[in-house]
Formats: structure tokens, C-alpha cells, sequence
């Protein structure tokens, strides 16, 4: 056999293999088995072995296009960072006063927040969004994010809203990372509208198309008593899933109005945020395929102080995902290394807890667990080789780049081994 790349002597191998629709849940999360000198072979971008270095050279008629030796070093899957606001265009660091009191539905009324974003969208031009998030599409892969899902939903208009779509259609043509798309035109009410107006609109004006032209594979809704309620979500969920789309919502971020409950209920793929979820609420999340999305870059930037039950949900054996959140103003933290630090620091989480949250399990929300999460034969070779032989240094140095190396889809697309001649990418064979 052939293979294009192979990469051996791994210290520890961490594949966080997985059930593909059910992730890994409770314990299964922290006990993910690891490979000490550990080999992984690819072929045509594609996982084909995983196992001991020993038993990979043991193979017969082996030969090898590019060998990378991994001695000293971690492996574990790509990131899936499974909820950002990408596209977004400018910051929006003068709302600091959310620290100082300030509600996020306060910041949001007297013209901040979101509106603020919509603004700064309608008025840069395509280029310039292109430009933009390019930017910051190649800084999250540079720390190690090989899928990101991104959505609308700084438009508010059926126009803007298919813009943006097809803006994110662009950028997954000429970007490092595979991504996947929501619609979340539901975000916030336009002015004029009431939000089940808003909610119609989107059904009959806006939803067709995004079906029609494969633009989003999802559809997101914002349950907050200041923008969509449980029946507005009820409705959105109906209407998108006969086209195809899958809901999923943010919900009882700020105000606890229903919305996990109701969600869980209509097997949404995922409820992000659950600062407010009640007890019943996480017990019917737990015995749902319903993921339960923690994002700390919101709770620590808005220094939250109640918290969602994140040890709670890993403890009962919910699906548990973490994801960036990455957005101007709840969230301006898009590096996944950072993010799992804050699970670890804000949640009581082990760093591998945090580490198969934002991998196999962040897959399995996005309906991607066949193909992306983990380091599985037959799965996308998006592979991370840590600086370190310890993955738990990531949450310990939080702000420092722990990535070495990234393989996404078979293709090295960073390499700083060649730093350390111990360690460097060569091109002899084994
Ligand atoms: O997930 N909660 C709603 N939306 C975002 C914030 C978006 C923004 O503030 O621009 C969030 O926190």
C-alpha cells in the first residue's frame, strides 16, 4: 500500500474515536483512550491507519510519500469549532460597559450589539467582508481549527441575509478550513416588524432559496424575551425542516422563556448557551440526541455570573459541545486553544473533557461525525500535532499557540517542526 503521508512515533496519540450520531458522553469523555508511540497513515486526504508505530512498520509492501516523526509530541483531532457569528465585519470593543452593568439586551435597545454589526455589514462591501474574515478564517486555523460552522445573521433582510450565505459559500472555496452553514436570520426583530412577522418572511421569502441553492444546512434561532419567543421557534422549526434544514437555537442565554425545553422536544440539533436552563431542562437534554453547545468566550466576556451547568451535563452524560462563539461582542475569542482553557478554568473541566468536546462531539452536532471529529479509519486526515507531549499543557498555557503542525484533508498546512531537527518533516520514507 501507498500512503501520502505518514505520521509516527507519536508520544501520545489521542484519537477521540466515537459512536458518529451519539458522541461521547460522561466518562467516556475524560477515559478516550490514547496510543502511546502511535502511528497514523493517509491516503488520498483520508485516515487509512491508527495504531502503534510497531505494528505500522510491521506492515507489509509499506511505502510512504512523506514521514513525519512525532517523537515528544501529542496528536489529536482538528477542531470543529461548532457555533461562530463568522461572517461579521469590525469590532465592537467600545460595549465594554457590559462589564460595568449594562444588560446585553440593554446594549442591544440603545443601538450596540447586534445592530451595531448589521450596520457595519450593510455598509463594507463584499470585498471587504471577504477580506476581513479571510483574516480570521486563517488566524483560528492557525491554532488549529479544520471546521468551522458559520452563519448569517447580520443582515436582518431577505437580501442581506442571502449575501451573507453566499459571501461564506465563497470563503469555503478559498479558505484552509471545510465549513459549515446556518441560516440565522432570526437573530433579532427589524425594525417595524413584530417577530412573528419577521419569522413569515423568512419561511416564504428567505428559506426557499437557501434550500434551493444549498446555501446553509441549518437554521438557527435567538429565544430571548427581546427577539423570538418558543412558539416563533416552534414555527421557524416546523417550516425549515420541510425544506431539509435542521434547527437549532440559542436559547436561555439571558431569560429562561421555555426555549431548551421546547427545543429538546422538537429534537433540535443543538441549544447553545443554557446559562438560565432549569433542572427538567437538563434532564431531558441528557436522554436526548439534543447537543448542549457551551460557549465560555460569551460567559467570560461578559463576565457572566451564573454560569450554564456545564460539569453537570458531562457528569449526567449529555452530548456536550464547546464551540468559540467567536462574534464582535459577546465573543471576540476565536482560537479554540483559548476557548477549551476557559471550559477548563470556568466549568471545572479536564483539558480532555474540553478537547472531545470541541472534536468528536462539536462533529456529531453538526451532523459531520461520519466524516470529521476524530482520528478514525476512513475519516478526513485534519489532524493537530501538538508543540507538546502534553495535550493538558493547552488549558495551562492559555495564549500560547500549541500547534505545531496541521493536517487538514491530508495536506500539511502548517508546519514548525522543521524548527527542532529532532522532530523535522522529511521525505525518506520510514
Ligand atoms: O451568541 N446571543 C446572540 N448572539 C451572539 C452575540 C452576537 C453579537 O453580540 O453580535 C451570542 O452571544
Amino acid at each position: 500500500m501507498k500512503y501520502d503521508l505518514a505520521i509516527i512515533h507519536i508520544d501520545r496519540l489521542l484519537p477521540f474515536a466515537g459512536d458518529p450520531h451519539r458522541g461521547l458522553r460522561g466518562k467516556e469523555m475524560d477515559l478516550s483512550p490514547e496510543i502511546k508511540d502511535g502511528a497514523i497513515a493517509i491516503k488520498d486526504g483520508k485516515v487509512s491507519f491508527v495504531g502503534q508505530t510497531e505494528a505500522f512498520l510491521q506492515l507489509e509492501n509499506v511505502e510512504i510519500e512523506q514521514t513525519i516523526n512525532a517523537r515528544g509530541k501529542s496528536v489529536i483531532p482538528g477542531f470543529i469549532d461548532a457555533h461562530t457569528h463568522l461572517p461579521f465585519y469590525g469590532w465592537r470593543d467600545g460595549e465594554v460597559a457590559r462589564g460595568r452593568g449594562a444588560s446585553y439586551g440593554d446594549v442591544i435597545e440603545g443601538g450596540g450589539g447586534i445592530k451595531l454589526s448589521v450596520k457595519e455589514m450593510e455598509n463594507a462591501s463584499d470585498d471587504e467582508v471577504l477580506h476581513f474574515v479571510s483574516g480570521l478564517l486563517n488566524h483560528v486555523h492557525n491554532w488549529g481549527t479544520t471546521t468551522v460552522e458559520m452563519k448569517s445573521g447580520y443582515s436582518l433582510n431577505v437580501p442581506g441575509e442571502l449575501r451573507e450565505l453566499r459571501l461564506i459559500q465563497e470563503l469555503s472555496r478559498s479558505c484552509p478550513v471545510d465549513i459549515v452553514s446556518t441560516c440565522l436570520a432570526a437573530h433579532y426583530v427589524p425594525e417595524g416588524y413584530t417577530s412573528r412577522e419577521w419569522v413569515e418572511e423568512i419561511i416564504h421569502d428567505l428559506l426557499p432559496e437557501v434550500a434551493q441553492k444549498n446555501l446553509a444546512s441549518m437554521v438557527d434561532i435567538y429565544i430571548e424575551p427581546f427577539t423570538f419567543d418558543v412558539s416563533d421557534a416552534r414555527r421557524l422549526a416546523e417550516a425549515s425542516r420541510a425544506f431539509g434544514l435542521i434547527p437549532r437555537a440559542h436559547t436561555d442565554q439571558v431569560n429562561a422563556i421555555g426555549g431548551c425545553k421546547e427545543a429538546v422536544k422538537l429534537g433540535f440539533s443543538s441549544v447553545d448557551h443554557l446559562n438560565q436552563i432549569s433542572e427538567e431542562e437538563l434532564e431531558m437534554l441528557v436522554k436526548s440526541n439534543t447537543a448542549a453547545v457551551m460557549l465560555p468566550g460569551a460567559d467570560f466576556t461578559m463576565r457572566e455570573k451564573l454560569l450554564p451547568p456545564a460539569r453537570k451535563l458531562i457528569d449526567l452524560g449529555a452530548l456536550v459541545v464547546v464551540s468559540s462563539n467567536y462574534n464582535p461582542g459577546t465573543s471576540p475569542i476565536g482560537a479554540m486553544p483559548v476557548i477549551i482553557g476557559l471550559a477548563c478554568a470556568l466549568y471545572d473541566w479536564t483539558p480532555k473533557e474540553a478537547i472531545a468536546a470541541a472534536t468528536m462531539n462539536a462533529a456529531v452536532s453538526l451532523g459531520i461525525g461520519t466524516e470529521r471529529g476524530s482520528i478514525e479509519v476512513g475519516k478526513a486526515a485534519d489532524i493537530l500535532i501538538l508543540q507538546d507531549q502534553w495535550y493538558e499543557m493547552m488549558p495551562y498555557r492559555i495564549g500560547e499557540n500549541p500547534i505545531s503542525t496541521i493536517i487538514k484533508n491530508g495536506k500539511v498546512t502548517k508546519n514548525q517542526l522543521t524548527r527542532d531537527k529532532n522532530h523535522e518533516l522529511y521525505n525518506t520514507g520510514v
